[in-house]
């Protein structure tokens, strides 16, 4: 018998944190079961600082609302913590049993991760430490393997989507070729995704190197046909043949965290383009405006069912696995399976090494959609 349970928010925000953690709270209600919020993902867990969630209170009216009103961390691997002590020196330590411990002194029966796969590779390893878990797939990038979707993704399509038709008309009004950065570190769903939806001309995406030459042939095309515009859609991880991502700035969090801040891969694309056709080009960096706001009714709905979902696994005695949506159907795979040893996908280099991501394949209907109708991939 359950008797308390309590969730976690961790990495960077997505529309539908809330819209989780209130059905997690109601369904969690309705079985008279206590649910507690861990304030700032693992950083609340390892501090022991948690607020009580309820319909009365807190977890009411939150449906609609973006952020995360228990707060989120970033770059917070308990495993691997930056402490800094009162002489400045920085180290790095496992503070895991801390937060083993909490929870233990706490009496809470099973912790729900919300988050990514960083945040599940964490997951799984408080499992191994004898914690109950269960995850729940959250990222706009939408690169979490093992689901077909993650909360959050398509609030951020359709905010990219909505960029694009605002981009269509300035551009055609000036015969220019209007750049458009979206999110998507390793894998570029949302790129691809939402340049199908705006109707966009190219989408380049982290999974296929361009040639930029490729991308000038497309405009080219298009200025046969006596279009002197054109929309580009760019995904933050995109970069040339032999080329590497675009990097602004990095960062020290630690091993098994990311430590680069991706940025300007639609700039270096909008200054060749315009170098080698003469046409005008500018770039729109659409950035935080995927993550905030309110969630599409689409997220909103999905995450009700993962948070009930992940509540009703909890009642069930079924621990350590990932709620995910496999075929249109609420399902849950091992947490081993999504972050664990046993790779299978989309294993990347970088601060998620250790981490699997489900990358765009080629095979997906959505390449081949772009494909047919004549977006250029840049190859
Ligand atoms: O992982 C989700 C994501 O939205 C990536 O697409 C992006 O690179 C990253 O977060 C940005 O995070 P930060 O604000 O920490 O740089």
């Amino acid at each position: 018998m359950l008797k308390r349970v309590a969730i976690l928010a961790n990495g960077g925000d997505v529309s539908g944190f809330n819209a989780v953690i209130r059905a997690i709270v109601k369904t969690a209600e309705e079985n008279n079961i206590e649910c507690l919020g861990f304030i700032d993902g693992y950083n609340g867990l390892l501090k022991n600082n948690y607020i009580k969630l309820s319909t009365a209170t807190n977890a009411s009216g939150i449906l609609p609302k973006g952020g995360s009103i228990i707060g989120s961390s970033l770059n917070a691997n308990v495993f691997n913590y930056k402490v800094i002590d009162e002489n400045g020196n920085v180290s790095y330590q496992d503070l895991s049993e801390k937060c083993v411990q909490n929870v233990k002194d706490d009496e809470i029966d099973c912790i729900f991760t919300l988050g990514g796969d960083s945040t599940q590779k964490s997951a799984r390893d408080f499992t191994l430490r004898g914690l109950k878990v269960i995850g729940v797939p959250k990222t706009i990038d939408n690169d979490v393997a093992c689901t077909d979707i993650t909360f959050g993704y398509n609030t951020a399509v359709s905010v990219a989507t909505e960029a694009i038709d605002r981009l269509h008309t300035t551009a055609e009004t000036h015969n220019r070729i209007l750049c458009l950065e979206v999110m998507g570190r390793f894998a570029g769903w949302i790129a691809l995704e939402s340049a199908i939806a705006g109707g966009a001309d190219v989408a380049l995406i982290p999974e296929i190197p361009y040639d930029i030459n490729k991308v000038v042939e497309a405009i080219k095309h298009r200025q046969a046909m006596g279009k002197n515009f054109g929309i580009i859609v760019v995904g933050e991880g995109a970069k040339p043949i032999g080329g590497e991502m675009a990097v602004v700035a990095t960062r020290d969090g630690g091993a098994g965290v990311i430590n680069t801040q991706l940025g300007g891969a639609a700039q270096r694309v909008a200054k060749e383009i315009e170098e080698l056709t003469g046409i005008t080009t500018r770039t729109t960096t659409l950035g935080y405006m995927q993550r905030g706001g309110t969630p599409t009714a689409f997220d909103r709905v999905l995450s009700t069912k993962y948070g009930a979902k992940a509540m009703e696994l909890a009642m069930n005695g079924i621990f350590n696995v990932l709620t995910v949506l496999k075929g249109g159907k609420l399902s849950y795979v091992p947490l081993e399976d999504v972050v664990g040893d046993n790779k299978k996908v989309g294993a990347v280099q970088g601060g998620t090494a250790e981490s699997n991501v489900r990358l765009v394949t080629m095979d997906d209907d959505l390449v081949k959609t772009a494909r047919d109708i004549g977006i250029c991939l840049g190859d």
